[in-house]
């Protein structure tokens, strides 16, 4: 869809520019995280997540994108992608998986977590901790690789490692961002021969595998958005927006940049610039 078209690949200034959206969205995202609970509306979270924004002085990405009706996608259980905020309420041990994306001037600002609400089952705390290490895994291979096509190769790695069977879902996949949410090159979470772009500073990519407990394919519900498993299994979803540096990478919806994370994996995060938000 995005995948032919030339990369944008981004000065200093348009990165630091990138990770003032990525904080907006951090903070809508800690937000969000604060507040879920049973009882909620997948609505409520939406409106928290649309304050923040509002307050920060930015725009959310998705209100609008095709028609997209909300700020947030929020995706429970068997949801794996692009659910719409609504009446639904939430119920102890959902998967929780809410997407939040944000302009700053311009630049957009892209990232998803799962959360289980309590008193959850275990295999699905599992679930979500192996998506995140994905995540993080495919992130790092943004630093130690030389193609795009290693961060397919990183995910797949994680989930044989977990020794579950999990699905991972293919048609929807990172990409690149920028000047606009979805941008070349699209990002695989699968192994694949292609061995895609050459990873160099400017390139920036949302890394944002989706896992499933059971098989990895998809079906998209009557309202044209909603992503479901075909089997009814549960499924969870993280994304980070990422920036390749001259000196390393820079997770920019990360409030730490990803240091914390990418330090446990070897990987050693690289600001652009001294002024380096
Ligand atoms: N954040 C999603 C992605 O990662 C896109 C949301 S689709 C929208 O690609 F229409 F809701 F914006
Ligand atoms: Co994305």
């Amino acid at each position: 869809m995005f995948g032919r078209e030339r990369i944008e690949y981004k000065t200093a200034d348009q990165v630091r520019a990138m990770r003032r959206a990525g904080l907006v969205v951090a903070q809508a995202h800690a937000a969000v995280r604060a507040a879920v609970a049973p009882g909620l509306t997948t609505a409520d979270l939406d409106a928290i997540a649309a304050e923040v924004i509002a307050q920060a002085g930015a725009v959310p990405s998705f209100l609008g994108y095709y028609d997209y009706p909300a700020t947030l996608c929020v995706s429970v259980n068997d949801e794996i992608v692009h659910g719409i905020p609504g009446p639904r309420v939430l119920e102890p041990g959902d998967v929780v998986s809410v997407d939040c994306g944000a302009i700053v001037d311009g630049w957009h600002g892209d990232a998803a977590f799962t959360v289980v609400l309590p008193d959850g089952d275990p295999a699905d705390l599992a679930l979500s901790d192996v998506t995140e290490q994905a995540m993080w895994a495919g992130v790092a291979s943004l630093a130690k690789g030389e193609r795009l096509n290693e961060v397919g190769d990183a995910v797949e790695d994680v989930v044989a490692a977990s020794g579950t069977p999990y699905g991972i879902v293919q048609e929807y996949v990172g990409h690149g961002i920028g000047t606009a949410m979805h941008q070349a090159p699209e990002v695989l979470n699968y192994r694949t021969r292609e061995r895609g772009p050459r990873l160099r500073a400017g390139l920036c990519v949302a890394i944002e595998p989706m896992l499933t407990r059971g098989s990895r394919a998809t079906r998209v519900l009557g309202d044209d958005w909603t992503v479901v498993t075909q089997d009814g299994s549960r499924a969870a979803h993280w994304e980070h927006t990422v920036a390749i540096g001259p000196d390393g990478i820079w997770v920019l919806t990360a409030p730490d940049g990803g240091a914390e994370r990418l330090a446990a994996l070897g990987v050693t995060v690289a600001p652009w610039g001294q002024d380096a938000l």
